[in-house]
């Protein structure tokens, strides 16, 4: 086991995030969308000690984070004109990329596919740790494995604790879900992941039409090869059962109350609490997308802490930045949804 130091994030605190980081070590560090287990995306051994970390199964490839243009060039071969108009439009921010990958970076980070995943961050401490480490790094989610992504240092630390050196702490992220990944390896552009850049905006951005993977919204089919490999993945989940309940409030509340028992929790929206017969966690308000990717995974993580087993969940809307909210929600229920 080694120690665990959480640091706020001062310059000498980056300065040896960077120190680990260019000597192959791990550091989790926060970002505008989720915290992010970090390693120097040219160096195999070091991006190889994040799956073990994680426990990551090896074919699930990792984004690599840049924090300027001129680092795109070690991670992809070729940017496609759609690619730069996006880069122009989203970056730095909550948008991921895959392109045709370039020589620089390390195999395991692509695990054996031809593309690279890359994004470029806008949170402040993730770019001055990319800056300082001078390369650009290859970084998951910092959860264990199939658990809810952390969006505090502390979740970090719940999961990661013993697992790496340095944990910098830079408060709760600001958009709560992972970015969205889109794409543009092929001949049209397409959303693998949704997220705080919504399909719309990528479409006016682009002027096209972008397609939807089939995976965004249901469980692969059988014999189906996922278009991101994260896909394939139960994801997201907590240790309770969840089912998605669509319909009004009031047939919501219906439905809860049905199916109450010891262990059964509601996952709603705030202020819906006391017109709930079981114990309730809200994620954000009704209407805000924002507000509910931003509260999402804590809500997950708090219901572990209360031992729910049983969770019913509000259903959020399935256009906007509320696709990404549906589409992890879905994914925490393993696909059980019910009508009220
Ligand atoms: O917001 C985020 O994207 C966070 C922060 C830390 O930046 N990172 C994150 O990483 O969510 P991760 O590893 O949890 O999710 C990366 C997703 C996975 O679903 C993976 O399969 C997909 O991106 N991916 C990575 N490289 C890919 C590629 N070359 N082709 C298709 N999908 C890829
Ligand atoms: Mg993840």
């Amino acid at each position: 086991m080694i120690k665990t130091e959480l640091l706020a994030p001062r310059p000498d605190a980056i300065e040896k995030a960077a120190g680990i980081l260019r000597a192959g070590g791990l550091v989790a560090i926060p970002t505008e969308t989720v915290y992010g287990l970090a390693a120097n995306a040219l160096d195999g051994a070091a991006v190889s000690a994040i799956f073990a970390a994680k426990g990551r199964p090896q074919d699930n490839p990792l984004i690599s984070h840049i924090a300027s243009m001129d680092m795109l060039g070690m991670v992809a071969g070729h940017v496609p004109p759609q690619a730069q108009r996006l880069a122009e439009c989203f970056w730095p921010g909550p948008l991921t990329m895959v392109l045709p990958r370039g020589g620089a970076v390390a195999d395991e980070v692509c695990a054996g596919l031809e593309t690279a995943a890359v994004r470029m961050p806008s949170h402040p401490v993730a770019q001055a740790v990319i800056r300082a480490a001078g390369v650009p790094l290859a970084a998951p989610s910092a959860n264990l494995s199939g658990s809810p992504s952390p969006t505090t240092a502390q979740d970090v630390l719940a999961d990661m604790a013993g697992r790496v050196p340095l944990i910098l702490d830079g408060g709760a992220c600001e958009v709560g879900v992972e970015s969205t990944v889109v794409s543009l390896a092929g001949s049209i552009p397409v959303l693998l992941r949704p997220g705080g850049v919504t399909k719309e905006q990528l479409e006016a951005a682009l002027g096209c039409e972008v397609q939807m993977a089939h995976a965004v919204l249901h469980g692969l089919r059988e014999g189906e090869t996922a278009a991101s490999p994260g896909m394939k993945y139960k994801h997201y989940a907590p240790k309770a059962e969840v089912t998605l309940v669509k319909g009004a409030f009031h047939a919501y509340c219906n439905y809860v109350a049905v199916h109450a028992g010891p262990g059964v929790f509601a996952l709603c929206y705030e202020g819906e609490e006391a017109a709930l017969c079981v114990p309730a966690v809200a994620y954000g308000r009704k209407e805000d997308a924002a507000s509910q990717a931003h509260a999402l995974f804590a809500a997950l993580r708090e219901l572990d802490r209360r031992g729910a087993r049983t969770v019913y969940a509000r259903c959020p809307r399935e256009d906007g930045v509320a696709l990404a909210v549906y589409n992890r929600i879905l994914r925490a229920a393993a696909f059980r949804v019910v009508e009220a």
